[in-house]
Formats: structure tokens, sequence, C-alpha cells
């Protein structure tokens, strides 16, 4: 069997290509992910997410494209790449008709473990998703959270070194996601790659090292979640006062300041750096301004994908409230 050296990436692709009919899915994207990190591709509803998953993870081939997974060439050796790789696919792959235990008990035969190989790992990850009390009971009669939880559970009976996770966290309730996002940190401590997409922003700023926005057919950006929020505008400082006569006469001395009379607060554009907190602060000081709170803002990854993602797919881009503009 080939392995990865440290050097080659978990994944990668270069001029990765799919149309369906006239329609380009894919218009030729480079992508590499190093192993035991997390990447996360976004972008809105239609954009080729779950198509760019598919074609890595073998399920569909693409038209063209030098790709390879867990250092296995995709068009040459399906198989070891299927070998190597868990996925769990943005619908379930959970038969309804059995239990949870039963699901997990096929994934285990799937992947030719030992009859008590598998009963060891389906009890410690029905134990690890929180699905013990359920593990008995048909999957039909589980809630939408419980069915997500299940289906990555069985994605990882075969202890894969490679997820692909197509929104994995979709309809899970705030602490089942957290919960999620625990079991990914400690997957990728333990050296597992995850490439994951997600229509939440929030998720992707908090588990990736690497994101990817994919707009048109093509990666429209790259980077850290960090690298991507500097991209655009939208940072600020944000002075909040409790005196209304006081709010008054800053907003009078600033001027050129977005004023929230309801808040009494005031808003500065600014990068968030050292030098122009610096400046603010001497320009407040010299107009004798003295605010009960001082913020800095920078945009969020919201942000990011409106600006990133244009006005192509979003009929009124102003139609969606932004944090940084309240
Ligand atoms: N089997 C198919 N035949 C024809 N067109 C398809 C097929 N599968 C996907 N498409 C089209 O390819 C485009 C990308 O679909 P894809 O499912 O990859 O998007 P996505 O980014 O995962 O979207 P979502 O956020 O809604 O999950 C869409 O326009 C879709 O209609
Ligand atoms: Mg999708």
């Amino acid at each position: 069997m080939t392995t990865t050296t440290s050097h080659s990436p978990a994944i990668a692709a270069k001029g990765l290509r799919k149309a369906y009919g006239d329609k380009t899915v894919l218009d030729g994207i480079d992508l590499a992910v190093p192993a035991g990190t997390v990447f996360s591709l976004l972008g809105p509803n239609g954009a080729g997410k779950t198509t760019a998953v598919k074609i890595l993870s073998t399920l569909i081939t693409a038209d063209a494209g030098d790709l390879h997974v867990g250092g296995h060439d995709l068009a040459t050796d399906p198989q070891a790449v299927r070998a190597a790789i868990g996925v769990t696919g943005q619908f379930s792959a959970v038969d309804r008709l059995i239990t949870g235990e039963e699901n997990m008990l096929l994934m285990a035969d799937l992947h030719h473990l030992s009859r008590s190989e598998g009963r060891r790992t389906t009890a410690e990850l029905l134990e690890r998703f929180d699905l013990v009390e359920a593990a008995k009971k048909p999957a039909s009669t589980y809630s939408g959270g419980m069915s997500r939880r299940l289906d990555i559970a069985m994605t990882l009976v075969g202890n894969p070194r490679i997820i692909f996770l197509d929104e994995p966290t979709t309809g899970l309730d705030p602490r089942s996601r957290h919960n999620m996002w625990g079991i990914i940190r400690e997957l990728v401590s333990g050296g597992v790659t995850v490439f994951l997409t997600t229509q939440y922003l929030e998720e992707a700023d908090e588990l990736a090292d690497r994101i990817a926005v994919l707009n048109d057919g093509k990666i429209a950006a790259e980077g850290s979640a960090g690298e991507l929020k500097r991209l655009i505008p939208g940072g600020h400082v944000r002075l909040r006062f409790s005196d209304p006569a006081v709010y008054q006469s800053a907003a009078v001395a600033l001027r050129e300041v977005t004023r929230d009379d309801e808040a009494l607060a005031l808003q500065i554009p600014s990068d968030g750096s050292q030098r122009e907190l610096r400046a603010i602060l001497d320009w407040l000081d010299s107009a004798g301004i003295e605010a009960d709170e001082l913020t800095v803002h920078t945009p969020d990854l919201d942000d990011v994908f409106f600006a990133l993602t244009g006005t192509a797919n979003v009929p009124n881009q102003t139609t969606q409230p932004k944090e940084t503009v309240r």
C-alpha cells in the first residue's frame, strides 16, 4: 500500500472540472489540504460543494483534473482512495428500517471488522455520539439530529484517516453542534484530515485551518478565517455611551461616524491595527470624549461570504442584516 509522505497533501486537486450537460459546476479548481488539518469549502446553494465532495470521495467522476486523495490517484486507483476515506453525505446513509446499532454493525461488516471488533467499535461510537439509549430502536424513530449523529458515527467505523463531511451539523441543535465540533477537533488532533462543507460560517471559522469560498465554478478566495476577513472592509471601533447628553456631544464633535441613536453608540471605521486605534484614542482625547465602552470589531465570515459570493445569487445584499452595520 502506498502511503502519503508528510510533504504531500492528504487531498490535492489540480484543474478539477465537472459539468452537467452544458452547465459547468466546477471550472478548473485547485485545492491542497495538508494531512491532519480541517479544510472547509463554503459557497452558496448550488455552488458545487457536494459535487466536489462526491468527486473526491469517488462517488462520481470528474471530467478533468489531476486528483489525489491519501496519496492515491483518483483516476487510476479509486479503490485505494475508498479504503483511506470516510464520507458523510449531505443526505443520510442511515437505513431507517433497522436499529442504530444494526446500522453500525452493518458498517463494521462492510469494513471487514471481526465480530468482536465490530461490537467494540459500535459500542464505543454509540457512546461517543450519545446514542446508547436509542441504539436498540429503529432509526425511523430517531429525530433529525439523532440520525445525523448516527450517520457520522457510521462514517467513523472504519477508522478512516481522511473524512469528508458534507454539512455535518445541518439540523443539529446548538449542544449537538458543539459536541460535533468537539469530535471533529478530537479526530484532527489524532491526525485525521477533515474536508468539511458547511452553511454555517461560524462553523468554518471555529474549525477550519483553511477555508475556500466557491462561487461561479471557481475558488473566489482561499485562506485562514483571519486572512479572509482581512480581505474585506467592515472593521470598526464602536463607542458606547450611557449618558445621552455625552453621546450627543460626542456625535457632534466626531461628525464622520455612523450613529446608532437607540444604542447611544458611534462607529468609527478602522482596520483594527494598533496604529489606527492609537490615532482614534488620541482624537477622542483631544475632543474630550470619554466613552463608557470601546470595542473593536473585525468583519466576520458572513461579511466575507456576502462580499465574495456577489449579488448574482443574492437579489439584494442589503437585506442581509450584518452585525457590523447595526
Ligand atoms: N446529477 C446531477 N445532474 C445535473 N445537475 C446536477 C446534478 N447534481 C448536481 N447538479 C447541479 O450542479 C450544481 C451544484 O450542485 P451541488 O449539489 O454540488 O451544490 P452545493 O454547493 O452542494 O449546494 P447546497 O448548498 O444546496 O448543498 C447545481 O446547479 C446542481 O443543480
Ligand atoms: Mg450540497
